[in-house]
């Protein structure tokens, strides 16, 4: 593909995990389309070979790998590779997480410590990972994938509200430590986005309740999440650090 002007993220190294499909597909298209290397870390081996080459075959710079990122020896072991071969990543888009929805009173300790191992302390594995690259890039920044359920609970939420409002804790927390080494660390959180995966844990009454209470008089795509958070490893937020985005077209302000 070729170019005329310069693309904001050009020269720039970027990781996203979760990047097989939804909003984790979206995001790595976009930092790819606007110029970065983007590696693109899941668990499916085949989602993952399927979307990189749907997007090679669009002319776009990216690379599979495929890791568990709750394991932390192979998380370490998929940095130390993208350090080896590509002078490490610049750029951290912790998106992935394994998501179930129960009762408070039913929620069993296997899916608790699950959602937590992927949605929560995996995402402490990969900045530690990552920051030699970040910090050395000159322009580190993560974002990391929180959710409206961060600050509004709904029905069966207790797993996923624990786990995104731990990762709008942690982001800020992160945004401390890390902003001292020249790294900045931000959160995005959307309102129900219809992927595939949110598609099958909510009802066609629930997903038009979702419609009907958003400002905006409809649900987000994948890309308008994307462009939230390409923003926020942009350059041009490069004085944004420790925030939370919320990107849900009104709904968290408005009494609809
Ligand atoms: N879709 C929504 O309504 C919505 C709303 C708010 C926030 N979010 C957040 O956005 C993110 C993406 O959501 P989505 O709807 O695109 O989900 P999705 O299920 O379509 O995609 C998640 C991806 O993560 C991968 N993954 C799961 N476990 C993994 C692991 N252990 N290691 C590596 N990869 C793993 C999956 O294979 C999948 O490709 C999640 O953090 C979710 O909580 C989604």
């Amino acid at each position: 593909m070729t170019h005329s002007s310069p693309r904001r993220l050009d020269g720039r190294i970027a990781a996203v995990t979760g990047a097989a499909r939804g909003i984790g597909r979206a995001v790595a298209e976009r930092l790819a389309r606007d110029g970065a290397h983007v590696a693109c870390l899941d668990v499916s081996a085949t989602r993952t070979q399927q979307a990189v080459d749907e997007m090679r075959a669009a002319g776009l710079e990216v690379s599979a790998h495929v890791v568990d990122i709750a394991n932390r020896a192979a998380v370490r072991d998929t940095f130390a590779r993208l350090e080896a071969e590509r002078g490490g990543v610049g750029i951290l888009v912790n998106n992935a997480a394994w998501i179930r929805y129960q009762p408070a009173a039913e929620i069993d300790e296997e899916t608790l410590d699950r959602m937590l191992a992927v949605g929560v302390k995996a995402m402490v594995w990969t900045m530690q990972a990552a920051m030699a690259g970040l910090q050395r890039s000159g322009h580190g920044a993560v974002v990391n994938i929180c959710s409206t359920a961060a600050l509004r609970a709904t029905a069966d939420s207790i797993a996923y509200c624990a786990v995104k409002g731990a990762v709008a804790g942690l982001t800020r927390a992160a945004a401390v430590d890390f902003g001292r080494l020249g790294v900045r660390v931000n959160a995005v959180a959307p309102a129900f986005v219809p992927t595939a995966a949110a598609l099958a844990n909510f009802s066609g009454e629930a997903v038009a309740k979702r419609t009907d209470s958003t400002p905006l008089g409809r649900l987000a795509r994948p890309e308008e999440i994307a462009g939230a958070v390409a923003f926020l490893v942009s350059d041009d937020a490069s004085f944004v650090n420790g925030e939370l985005l919320t990107a849900d077209g009104g709904r968290s302000n408005s009494a609809l």
